[in-house]
């Protein structure tokens, strides 16, 4: 098979998930391939090498990364910085990009991101689930439904984190045992979107107001909604709430899910078990190993299964763990979308 065509890609927002995703394709070695060739970041650019450079979460970056005049150079190759915090400032064309990888968050509505077409972007992927499903052309878990995408697709979505963690369980189960309803309540790390103190955000949810630091903090989430997306066939058979906790990386998703069929404990474990290795490689993992979430920090997968936590109440009532590296698990499947495209 002749390699794909090298693709020139811009980040829009270089918070966690835009660093993240320009230091794992240097890290997978598909830098080559998928070249950025421009970063648009509100910050200056000494912050914006700086924080490339040292990461709290994972470590230094492989290589050099240094500020030049214009740029941001990785590994020798010089990326353009714009500074811009509207689409319509930046003159996206003059970088000839393919896609532009939109990783602020702050585009949800479909007028909203049609401004990054309007001012030339051709093609564009957020790292976040749009507002509604009709809000962008398609949404995308990799591995689940990126083989449907059509390639007329403008804007893609590669819905959130916990979505990618948890379908492919969720599939796997329902298609084994059928899922009659399910629960998830999601343990996600802290995310910058919360004060390390209490303090105004102008945030919908008051509770992300308080010190991310200091409690458990039960959010808002539309995960029962983004499931839903993906698998039509549970519409309305699952809930969902999320639980912010004061780490700094790594989540889980803990699974009930009442089910048509009985099974054991076993069975569940064997299913996902070989699911890793069959159906998801790459996607899922399984452990049956005692950890702490500390333990997936870096991981790639997009959900990796606690075997010693999976357990059932009588024969239909399931409970499984998943656990994730919100930002490693999430800016890889990114990347693999990116390359199918
Ligand atoms: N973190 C995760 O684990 C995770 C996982 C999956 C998906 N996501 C999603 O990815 C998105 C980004 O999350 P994040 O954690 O990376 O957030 P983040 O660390 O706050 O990064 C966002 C970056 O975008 C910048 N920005 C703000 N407005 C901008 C604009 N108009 N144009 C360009 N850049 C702008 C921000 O600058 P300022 O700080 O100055 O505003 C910040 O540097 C969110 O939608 C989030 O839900 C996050």
């Amino acid at each position: 098979m002749s390699p794909k065509p090298q693709r020139r890609l811009a980040i829009n927002g270089f918070g966690r998930i835009g660093r993240c995703f320009l230091r794992a394709l240097h890290e997978t070695g598909k830098a080559d391939q998928l070249q950025v060739v421009l970063i648009n970041e509100p910050a200056e650019a000494e912050s914006i090498a700086y924080l490339a450079r040292f990461d709290s979460t994972h470590g230094r970056f492989p290589g050099t990364v240094r500020s030049v005049s214009g740029g941001l150079e990785v590994n020798g190759r010089c990326i353009a910085l714009t500074h811009a915090k509207a689409p319509e400032e930046v003159d996206w064309r003059h970088y000839d990009i393919d896609l532009l990888v939109e990783c602020s968050g702050r585009y949800t509505r479909r007028a909203q991101i049609e401004r990054f077409l309007a001012a030339g972007c051709p093609r564009l992927l957020l790292s976040q689930p749009a507002q509604g499903a009709s809000d962008v052309d398609a949404t995308v878990v990799f591995g689940l439904n990126h083989d449907q995408l059509t390639g007329r697709e403008r804007i893609l979505s590669s819905a959130s984190c916990t979505t990618n963690a948890i379908v492919p369980v969720l599939k796997l189960l329902h298609d084994a045992y059928g899922v009659e309803h399910a629960l998830l309540t999601t343990l996600h790390s802290l995310m910058n979107d919360q004060p390390v103190l209490d303090g105004y955000h102008h945030h919908t949810d008051l509770r992300c107001m308080r010190s991310a630091m200091q409690s458990l903090i039960p959010v808002s989430t539309g995960l029962a909604r983004g499931v839903a997306r993906l698998l039509p066939e549970l519409t309305g058979r699952v809930e969902a709430k999320a639980i912010r906790v004061p780490v700094i990386n790594v989540s889980a998703v803990d699974l009930v899910a009442s089910l048509a069929k009985p099974a054991t404990a076993e069975e569940i474990n064997t299913l996902l078990k070989e699911a890793a290795i069959g159906r998801f490689p790459g996607l899922l993992a399984y452990s049956d190993d005692p950890h702490a979430s500390v333990d997936f920090i870096h991981n790639p997968h997009s959900a990796i299964v606690d075997g010693c936590q999976t357990r059932m109440s009588g024969a239909r009532l399931a409970n499984v763990m998943v656990w994730f590296d919100n930002e490693w698990g999430y800016v890889n499947r990114m990347i693999d979308l990116v390359e199918s495209l």
